[in-house]
């Protein structure tokens, strides 16, 4: 598992300054081009899942990143997988959850009929900064009264508290900055 960790390290680069002056942008388009490390990704993120929760129902994953991890963790699973998108992408009823973003809102959103009530659910995304975007996938899973074991993340970006915002559901991230 620590030579897992160090390969999966090792395909995460830093840009400075990248979208806006002041941002350190965790890149990890070397870690989806390298086989072996994201691999190694899903390993560690399944045997996360296996030892901490016995029964799961879905995977949700957080648009567009999330998308790149979560339908091969849910394979491994053996789950459905769920997508809670950016507003006004997904057809047939939907129900949305506003949430702030550095400059301005955004809207998650998710089909009304993806997560029946009582269902356990995990949310995956590649990167947890703020816990904004996971905050609102959280508040969508409550108003269709699921219920969330945890947040699973590739990256933490730790000095940002995102796992403060996200109290009192468990957050589980692979790599920490
Ligand atoms: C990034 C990242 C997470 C989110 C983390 O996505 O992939 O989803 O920001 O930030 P937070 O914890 O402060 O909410 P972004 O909104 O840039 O969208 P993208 O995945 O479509 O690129
Ligand atoms: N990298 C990638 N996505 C992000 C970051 C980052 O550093 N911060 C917020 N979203």
């Amino acid at each position: 598992s620590q030579s897992k960790l160090l390969r999966i390290q090792s395909c995460i680069r830093a840009f400075t300054d990248f979208p806006t002056k002041g941002i350190m942008f965790r890149d990890i388009c070397p870690l989806l081009k390298d086989p072996a490390a994201l691999t190694a990704a899903i390993d560690l993120l399944e045997d996360y899942v296996k030892k901490n929760h016995e029964e799961v129902d879905l995977l949700i994953g957080l648009d567009a990143r999330g998308f790149l991890f979560g339908p091969l963790l849910a394979q491994r699973l053996g789950v459905g997988f769920v997508l809670v998108r950016k507003k006004g992408k997904l057809p047939g009823p939907t129900v949305s959850v506003e949430y702030e973003l550095e400059y301005g809102k955004a809207e998650a959103e998710m089909q009304e009929d993806a997560v029946e009530a009582g269902q356990k659910v995990l949310l995956i995304d590649d990167l947890l900064a703020t816990g904004g975007t996971l905050y609102a996938a959280c508040e969508l899973m409550k108003r269709q009264q699921a219920q969330v074991l945890a947040c699973l993340v590739v990256i933490e970006l730790k000095e940002l508290n995102g796992k403060d915002k996200l109290k009192p559901y468990p957050v589980f991230s692979l790599v920490k900055y």
